[in-house]
């Protein structure tokens, strides 16, 4: 029997090139994730000095706090819709199965922050967890395409890098409505809430490097699919659209707590992931798009900086993907014929 390999350059030969890095990806993320951010939302020590300071959060804090509950307990829906796209690729549904349990967490510390605060009673919490829940969340509604692992990965870099991004500045905020805690050497201390948003937070921060990994693997071997991807899910990219019975405080506390600016969101969230990619700006995104048309067919695409040009099979043709859009070819195929005319 003879085994043909499928021409490196093929849809098939990427495939498998890319799978295998994905692969290895993966491993390293859920053996990281399970030593170095191993943590337990309802064993927080913060847990136990809610109480203490929970009559200082702000009525616009409650509310952001209420919505991040919201937004963070349809979990299952991000889930399955990973797990569904994934189709018969373990590696990639034990990815999401993993992401999804550290997601799950993030919800239970919003959920014992706002009962141990003393913001609302068990019930209440309960009640609204239930309603929001009873709707459910799909990527079609969000960004009006059908989910594929490609266009998944990349809303995740920017939903990722936004939640972070709202974390940091409602644990600053959380810090300012306590008093500005300060140790004896001048550090800022993060008690009770402060301190257990932390977590979460430090979690996406982790789930925007993963993701980010997993699109510049994308990109390297289906560039033009890559780029379309990230085109279609910054397009009018909004945080996960969910039905919260607080939907309209929720908004409101969101805008008066100064993280609802549009502004912002272009130069804290959408810049600085596709910056992330390689590209400075949304503008060379579109650039890279219609450039990439006039890339020979066996062509692979790293980022400038980062091009390494060992280790690539033969047949392919290496090109860097400048911050403008524009491309430079690093590395001929190694099996081409010596031109006459050099
Ligand atoms: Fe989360
Ligand atoms: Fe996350």
């Amino acid at each position: 029997m003879v085994n043909i390999l499928p021409k490196p350059y093929s849809i098939e030969g990427r495939q498998l090139a890319l799978d295998k890095e994905i692969a290895e990806s993966n491993i390293s993320y859920v053996a990281k994730a399970s030593h170095a951010r191993m943590w337990f939302a309802d064993r927080l020590k913060e847990r136990d000095e809610m109480a203490a300071y929970g009559h200082l959060i702000s009525e616009d804090t409650k509310q952001v706090i209420l919505g991040y509950l919201g937004t963070e307990v349809i979990v299952d829906d991000y889930v399955l819709t990973g797990v569904e796209a994934s189709g018969d690729s373990t590696l990639n549904r034990t990815l999401y199965v993993q992401w999804g349990f550290e997601e799950r967490r993030h919800s239970q510390v919003f959920r014992h922050t706002l009962i141990d605060s003393g913001l609302y009673s068990q019930e209440f919490v309960d009640q609204y967890i239930a309603e929001v829940t009873s709707d459910h969340w799909t990527f079609k509604r969000q960004t009006g395409h059908e989910e594929t692992l490609i266009l998944l990965a990349a809303y995740a870099v920017f939903q990722e890098r936004h939640t972070r991004w709202n974390y940091t500045n409602t644990r600053v905020k959380l810090w300012e409505e306590y008093g500005s805690p300060m140790d004896e050497n001048g550090r800022r201390l993060f008690p009770a809430a402060a301190g257990a948003i932390r977590y979460p937070e430090m979690d996406e921060g982790a789930h925007e490097a993963n993701f980010c990994n997993i699109v510049r693997l994308n990109l390297k071997y289906f560039p033009e699919q890559t780029l379309d991807a990230l085109i279609k899910v910054s397009k009018g990219y909004t945080m996960p659209i969910v039905q919260m019975p607080n939907g309209e405080e929720f908004l409101q506390a969101v805008l008066n707590s100064g993280l609802g600016n549009p502004r912002d969101i272009v130069k804290e969230v959408m810049t600085p992931s596709l910056n992330r990619m390689g590209l400075e700006s949304k503008k060379a995104l579109r650039k890279a798009i219609e450039n990439y048309q006039n890339l020979p067919i066996n062509c692979l695409v790293q980022l400038s900086g980062k091009t390494n040009t060992e280790n690539i099979q033969e047949g392919f043709e290496v090109y860097e993907m400048l911050a403008s859009g524009d491309f430079i070819l690093k590395k001929e195929p190694v099996d081409s014929l010596p031109q006459s005319s050099k």
